[in-house]
């Protein structure tokens, strides 16, 4: 049965007290919006479609960055969760498969909830909602069972009774039907209830009213955690933090200081890696086994290889590719580089837009001019090529294997391999001149500060 996930993210997310709508707030380095694309994507969802409204640009802008199977459809209005679901008709007309809506600001949520739902929903029921029970019911709706455990409706907060408000068991806010009978129930729908909201709840005893049966998939209330505020958001990110920290003492990680790492959604981590203290992970970072990161380094979009020694103090930024045994040192950044095998770049350096061949070594201060002001241009260095401390590589220029440049150098011109290219003013001793000159400003203050 093909799947369809509806992403609801057209709130404004008041309560966040922000210009950017409440899904595109991050969450361990990515979108709120990011975790529940991710989702779909772990239960092979075949089509993807976001709701959004408040911010709709910016979610647009979002929606173009994760992907081209991810739609996007717009709700000018917020007049409830059944009316946003609804919304998704005109991209789902003629799909033939399930539809499961999901909240866009409930991260936490398993694939393995959702497959479950699939099952549910493959075991006869035309209806499934994902319900938890509630340490504190308060706000959500509640799960009204029938005898025999079939789901009679879904009650919001506001419109229950006092009977129903006793009911501890709450809706996450997933719901799933097959896409046409889904969106046929969503048509019925009216907005007379105590919000004048459009509720997609409300489907559970529309479908019931027709005959169809509803059933419950029951999640652990820990999935359903949503963000509503920066504090909600805080805390989001520390319950994250934690289980990721947990996850990778699990899967072999040495952590020093577990509580000051922090991972994003995707960090790929292998076995026997060794991560200092205060080390932060931004999207899209894979680490092969026996790697080591030293303390305070800061890593996005790279892939380090098995092997390979990180930091203290090292700036990882996208597209460095550091390959087995490099070293890269304190106070070094790279950017959209590769470090072949073996490599060394231990001190103080900028290396972007780089290829740096097996076992050249990259002397302190080196930098890698790559950036005109208007384009970006690539530094070709070669196997065993020794850049002296304080090189200057003005790109586009390469160095040869085995060639050396002499330190303080800028180099503009290609490098031959295996020569040495120096480009600095000769150096000139004047004995005694030091003496002399210090004693003649030392006599001129004299004279100063007599008046
Ligand atoms: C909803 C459920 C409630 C459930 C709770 C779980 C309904 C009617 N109620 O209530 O049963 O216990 O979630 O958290 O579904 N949204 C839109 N467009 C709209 C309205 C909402 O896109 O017109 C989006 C919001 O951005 C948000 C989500 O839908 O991400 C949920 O909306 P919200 O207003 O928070 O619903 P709740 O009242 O919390
Ligand atoms: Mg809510």
């Amino acid at each position: 049965m093909a799947v369809a996930l509806i992403i609801l993210a057209a709130g404004k997310g008041t309560r966040m007290n922000s210009e950017l709508p409440k899904v595109l707030h991050r969450l361990a380095g990515v979108s709120l919006l990011a975790h529940a694309v991710g989702l779909g994507r772990a239960v092979e969802a075949d089509k993807i479609v976001v709701v959004a409204g408040y911010g709709a640009d910016f979610v647009r802008e979002e929606v173009e960055k994760l992907g081209s199977d991810v739609e996007i459809v717009l709700q000018d209005q917020q007049l409830g969760t059944g009316h946003a679901a609804g919304c998704a008709a005109q991209v789902l007309a003629g799909f033939d498969g399930d539809a499961i809506v999901l909240l866009g600001d409930n991260p936490f949520i398993r694939p393995e909830t959702i497959t479950e739902v699939l099952a549910a929903r493959a075991s006869g029921n035309d209806v499934v909602a994902v319900g938890f029970e509630a340490n504190n019911p308060a706000k959500y709706g509640r799960l009204i069972l029938q005898d025999g455990g079939a789901l009679a409706a879904i009650v919001e907060a506001k419109d229950a009774d006092e009977a129903e408000r006793a009911v501890s068991l709450c809706n996450s806010g997933i719901i799933c039907a097959k896409s046409s009978v889904l969106f046929d129930l969503i048509g019925q729908i009216g907005d007379d209830n105590a919000s004048g909201e459009y509720y997609l709840t409300d489907v559970v005893a529309l479908a019931n009213a027709r005959g169809l049966k509803s059933g419950v998939v029951i999640c652990d209330e820990s999935e359903t955690i949503g963000v509503d505020s920066r504090e909600g958001l805080a805390r989001a990110e520390g319950l994250f933090q934690d289980r990721a920290r947990a996850r990778a003492l699990e899967n072999g990680v040495t952590l020093s200081a577990p509580d000051t790492v922090f991972f994003a959604l995707d960090t790929v981590i292998g076995r026997d890696v060794i991560i200092g203290a205060n080390v932060v992970f931004g999207p899209g970072v894979t680490i092969e086994n026996g790697a080591e990161i030293r303390a305070f380094c800061h890593l996005e979009g790279c892939h380090i290889s098995q092997g390979a020694l990180i930091g203290p103090f090292a700036r990882l930024r996208p597209g460095a590719e550091i390959s087995a045994d490099a070293h890269i040192g304190n106070f070094v950044e790279i950017k959209n580089s590769v470090v072949q095998n073996g490599a060394k770049i231990n001190h103080l350096s900028y290396v972007g837009d780089a290829d740096i061949g097996a076992r050249a070594n990259i002397g302190a201060g080196t930098i890698t001019c790559n950036y005109d002001g208007v384009m970006k241009h690539r530094t070709e260095i070669g196997a065993g090529a020794f850049i002296g401390s304080n090189t200057a590589l003005v790109a586009p220029v390469s160095v040869g294997a085995g060639a050396m440049t002499g330190s303080g150098s800028v180099i503009t011109q290609d490098v031959p391999g295996d020569a040495l290219a120096l480009s600095r003013s000769k150096q000139v001793n004047r004995p005694g001149f030091a003496a002399k000159f210090m004693a003649r400003l030392r006599a001129v203050k004299d004279l100063k500060d007599k008046g």
